[in-house]
């Protein structure tokens, strides 16, 4: 596969789809059409769609209320297991009927799920009344393709093999105005032999520092406090510039920006986590106590079929190395059990890794065999009863611990970035600690997007409740 090292940023390309957004607007402008934009995996799928929703808005669609009245619906959707595919797939199944009902309903699908030839195939032939099919690659042509829909009346499907651009500059409608994902980069060039991100996302290609650096300031400037730096391991970060940077250099810039509160990043991959990072984390109060670093399996010889470059002990050592620069750090993992070979001692490893860390919490994934990754054809399948087994005693074995750690915190006083309003009754808001921690209080008014110190007063395994000081 041929790499790519000179990434072109293209204001251009952004101007030519606003000129068409614009142009759509005028269109559209007496027809009050609504969208309903769902959106399936990570946090990359989740910036996108905000990227998707200000390009929508701009072409004059309203956000509708439910899915049934909307006039155009999109799936942003997501590959890494096989449930989300199965979601996808049942969802679309409903939407048939509709669309036999209502043939002027638009339906659109994008994202990392259409990047596979396999998936492509079963919806030219399985779901031919989808409208517009578009990937990870050219998510800014939407008006370009709506456009095209429009005029020529026909089911549009344009998937990218590789990336051509970064498009920067396009509108994007923000979930929060208090706090912001930024991404630093796109695409892994690490190949974990279980995992499709990779082949649906491309190869790494970092953002300009300056770039970055401007976005963040910008949205300092509208009233951010809390800003996620997004990558699918940020600490290759830059690797593809010229001149070559780091992630720690990046993230010093970072904290050091003006008015911003906080700062958090993920995803860090272990084998790339340098004692240069520790320390700029170490030095800076504005980055949170809070790492997410996913170790995926305690086993030595299953790491290495994973392809992850660390084994159980240098997971462990680099552990001890962060803790002991930043002892009140917590750390949150990912977690996959019932990988190809995977023995029951190699499990234990798991459970030793869980026991040692003490994570906060963590995701924890049964192995989804994702086809065309290496791990689909490996030998030694593990039989689900096994893995269901092995899952349940995994949970049994982190949340006692999350628990342990969240009843250490009674009694603390917390300041909170207040979030939401919690689902659990009235004037109950919902914040985070620095550390990450999801903390419930009673509120006399809406603090949304405030700091505000409480004192802890309760725990469960997950969350912890406060009260107002
Ligand atoms: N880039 C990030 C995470 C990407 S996907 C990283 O490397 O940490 C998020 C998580 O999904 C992974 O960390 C892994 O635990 C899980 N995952 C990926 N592919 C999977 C598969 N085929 N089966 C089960 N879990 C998987
Ligand atoms: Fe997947 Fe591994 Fe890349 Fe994460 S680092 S996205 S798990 S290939
Ligand atoms: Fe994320 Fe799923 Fe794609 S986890 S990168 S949305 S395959």
């Amino acid at each position: 596969m041929s790499e790519r090292k000179v990434v072109t940023v293209t204001t251009a390309e952004a101007k030519r789809q606003n000129d068409i957004m614009l142009e759509l607007a005028q269109h559209l402008q007496d027809k009050e059409l609504k969208y309903w934009l769902q959106t399936f995996g990570c946090q990359m799928n989740a910036h996108d769609s905000e990227k998707i929703e200000g390009m929508l808005k701009k072409m004059g669609y309203v956000k509708a209320n439910s899915e049934n009245e909307a006039d155009f619906i999109l799936y942003n959707t997501c590959c890494v297991r096989e449930n989300a595919e199965l979601k996808i797939f049942g969802k679309l199944g409903h939407l048939k009927s509709r669309k036999r009902k209502n043939p002027n309903l638009m339906i659109a699908l994008c994202g990392c799920m259409m990047q596979q030839d396999i998936v492509l195939d079963t919806l030219k032939k399985k779901y031919n009344f989808v409208d517009m099919i578009f990937g990870t690659y050219n998510i800014y042509k939407l008006p370009e393709l709506l456009q095209t829909r429009f005029e020529t009346q026909e089911n549009v499907i344009d998937i990218w093999e590789k990336h051509e651009h970064i498009v920067e500059d396009l509108p994007s409608i923000r979930k929060h105005n208090f706090k912001s994902c930024v991404n630093i980069m796109y695409g892994c060039n690490n190949f974990c032999t279980y995992c499709i991100v990779p082949y649906v996302r491309g190869r790494e290609r970092s953002r300009e520092l300056n770039d970055i650096l401007d976005d963040i300031k910008k949205l300092v400037n509208d009233g951010v406090v809390e800003i996620m730096l997004l990558g699918q391991n940020v600490n290759s970060y830059g690797k593809t510039l010229t001149p070559p940077l780091n992630f720690a250099n990046l993230l010093e810039h970072v904290a050091q920006i003006e008015g911003l509160k906080r700062v958090r990043f993920m995803t860090s991959h272990p084998k790339d986590l340098s004692d240069e990072l520790i320390e700029v984390m170490a030095k800076y109060p504005t980055i949170c106590d809070n790492l997410h670093l996913p170790f995926q399996s305690g086993s030595s010889k299953v790491l290495k079929t994973m392809n992850r470059g660390y084994t159980k002990e240098d997971y462990l050592e680099l552990v001890s190395k962060i803790k002991l620069a930043i002892p009140h750090i917590t750390l949150t993992s990912d977690i996959i059990v019932g990988f190809p070979d995977e023995t029951e001692e190699d499990f234990e490893h798991t459970l030793d890794v869980v026991k040692e860390v003490e994570f906060i919490s963590a995701f924890t994934f049964i192995y989804s065999k994702r086809t065309g990754t290496p791990a689909a054809t490996m030998n030694g399948q593990v039989d689900e009863t096994v893995v269901k087994d092995r899952f349940n005693r995994l949970i049994a074995t982190l949340d006692p611990i999350s628990a342990r750690i969240m009843n250490s915190q009674i009694g603390k006083t917390e300041t909170i970035l207040v979030e939401e309003i919690s689902k659990n009754g009235n004037n109950i808001y919902s914040g985070r600690t620095d550390a990450g921690i999801l903390v419930h209080v009673e509120l006399p008014e809406n603090k949304i997007g405030q700091f505000v110190d409480v004192k802890i007063t309760s725990a469960k395994t997950h969350y912890l409740n406060g009260e107002l000081i």
